[in-house]
């Protein structure tokens, strides 16, 4: 198959979900249909980003979203993007944007079963200077009956533990999606001379045990004495070696490598931020069942971020997520914290 210097039959994302949805007689195609539609913003997100220097699209768009970040020309760009085409792929009823103060309902003859949650681009402040950035979506399946007509707020504010499907894209030295479902979690890499995504990284899974922490050290006086007590166990172990430590500062990216290399990506609480920077329905829920269906953890210190019942579409959530040894570490020095502070 590959005597052309091609491979004439590849995986694709497509035909990988469509040989999926044969395994489920009761599949519609739904879902590969709404994976098209996330797989070509994709494609035009990761086309944007490699021509954003010549096209002039780096920099501001001028406007502040919802949760008070400057928006850039990317970032309105993107959510365009995701926005028309899940639109019109007839397969979504809800979508909530960290791009839209509100969530939009798709209008009626268009409706599809499915919630899509979603970050357009994550990573902002490193477009600028050619860092690796993403786009990271959840998909969820409407609660409410069609019967009953629109659809609602209870639909849109599902916890993680009901996710049908979740992914992100990586717009790095290559472009990559990483797709979980019920079934597992598998890495599709984009090949720009067929402009198709190919199952490259099958059934995905982190290691027990990593040896990089990623944590933004420069907020260490915001941090309460569990992280604090965590990160210099890393630094300076009693026994054993100091992890490495490394952060991009755009989640997708620092995620990926924590699920390539194993490891553990703390995005915690501060003084100033209380609940952490992360939002949950679009930034901490899909990645958490990615990396969850990867054989890792992802917990706020005290609870398991899926088992969160949301309340707001834009709210945050503290994270520490990744190898399922080293986020144990810090569930169990948190817990340890606690019991000391009801024993006071
Ligand atoms: P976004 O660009 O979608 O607003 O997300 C940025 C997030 C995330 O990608 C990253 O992990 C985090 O911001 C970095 O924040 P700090 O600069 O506070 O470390
Ligand atoms: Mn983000
Ligand atoms: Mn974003």
């Amino acid at each position: 198959m590959e005597k052309y210097g091609l491979n004439t039959d590849c995986l694709t994302l497509t035909r990988f979900f469509l040989s999926e949805q044969h395994r489920h007689p009761e599949a519609t195609g739904e879902l590969t249909q709404l994976l098209n539609a996330v797989v070509t913003a994709v494609k035009a997100i990761q086309s944007a980003v490699r021509r954003a220097g010549v096209a002039k699209l780096y920099g501001l768009a001028g406007n502040t979203n919802v949760t008070g970040d400057s928006q850039k020309k990317l970032d309105v760009l993107s959510d365009e993007l995701f926005v028309n085409m899940l639109k019109s792929s007839f397969t979504t009823c809800v979508l909530v944007s960290e791009e839209d103060e509100n969530f939009i309902i798709v209008d009626k003859d268009r409706q599809g079963k499915y919630i899509v949650c979603f970050d357009p681009l994550d990573g902002s402040s490193n477009i600028d200077c050619l860092v690796s950035i993403g786009s990271i979506w959840g998909i969820w399946k409407r609660k409410t009956s069609e019967e009953s007509g629109e659809p609602t707020m209870a639909d849109a504010l599902q916890p993680g533990n009901e996710l049908v499907c979740s992914g992100y894209a990586l717009y790095g030295s290559a472009c990559m999606i990483v797709l979980a479902t019920e079934s597992g979690v598998n890495g599709f890499m984009y090949d720009p001379s067929i402009g198709e995504f190919i199952l490259t990284a099958p059934d995905i899974k982190v290691k027990p045990r990593g040896n990089i922490y990623s944590i933004n050290e420069g907020y260490t006086s915001g941090w309460d004495d569990a992280v604090k007590e965590y990160i210099e166990s890393k630094k300076n172990p009693t026994k054993g070696k100091p992890y490495g430590s490394r952060y991009v500062g755009s989640m997708v990216a620092d995620l990926h490598r924590t699920l390539i290399y194993g490891g553990i990506f703390l995005y915690p609480a501060t003084k100033d931020a209380p609940n952490g920077k992360l939002r949950l329905m679009y930034e901490c829920n899909p990645v958490a069942y990615i990396v969850e269906k990867a054989g890792g953890l992802a917990s706020t210190g005290s609870m398991r971020v899926l088992d969160i019942q949301p309340k707001d579409i834009h709210e945050r959530a503290p994270i520490f997520i990744g190898s399922r040894d080293d986020v144990q570490d810090v569930i169990d020095i948190y817990k340890k914290h606690a019991e000391k502070q009801q024993s006071k």
